[in-house]
């Protein structure tokens, strides 16, 4: 399949940007949506704007049937850690375990504007803290576990 290739790929400079706050949440719609678009398209399950190209503090996610967007996201991770594997849409063909908060609660916007609190656990709270990594310039191989990057086809690993 020909994909728009318009997800930044490692070794882009402009992964490594920090994201900025967003005054009014309301005006990403637009963004959120086109993220949401490109998700699917690449079978993926979280996209953070950075990664293509826009520094707003905007994120997707899917899970399953369930979805959302936060702009602004705010991350108050518990204590507890689980390894687990990841891969990302910006660093095609690797995996690599990474340590990450086993729970978490989240709060910040959606793209109407209207404020989200919502506490995850799980793969969405690995995604969530993948993706707030992305918008603070953070890629997951960074983070990994010391020898654990190996390459892994993309049908074997969700993209996030
Ligand atoms: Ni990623």
């Amino acid at each position: 399949m020909i994909k728009s290739r318009e997800v930044l790929v490692y070794g882009d400079p402009r992964l490594k940007q920090r994201a900025e706050e967003v005054e009014d949440p309301s005006s990403c719609a637009d963004l959120a949506e086109r993220m949401h678009a490109l998700m699917e398209e690449y079978n993926g399950a979280g996209l953070a704007a950075v990664q293509i190209g826009d520094f707003r503090r905007v994120l997707v996610w899917k899970v399953g049937e369930e979805q959302g967007t936060l702009v602004n996201p705010r991350l108050e991770l518990e204590g507890e850690t689980e390894i687990g594997i990841e891969g990302c849409l910006s660093v095609p063909g690797m995996a690599g375990d990474v340590r990450r908060a086993l729970r978490l609660r989240a709060t910040g916007f959606d793209a109407n504007g209207k404020e989200v609190d919502l506490e995850a656990e799980g793969l969405l709270a690995r995604i969530l803290q993948h993706e707030v990594d992305h918008l603070d310039g953070v890629l997951f191989v960074e983070r990994a576990e010391l020898g654990s990057l190996r390459p892994a086809p993309m049908t074997a690993v969700t993209g996030i």
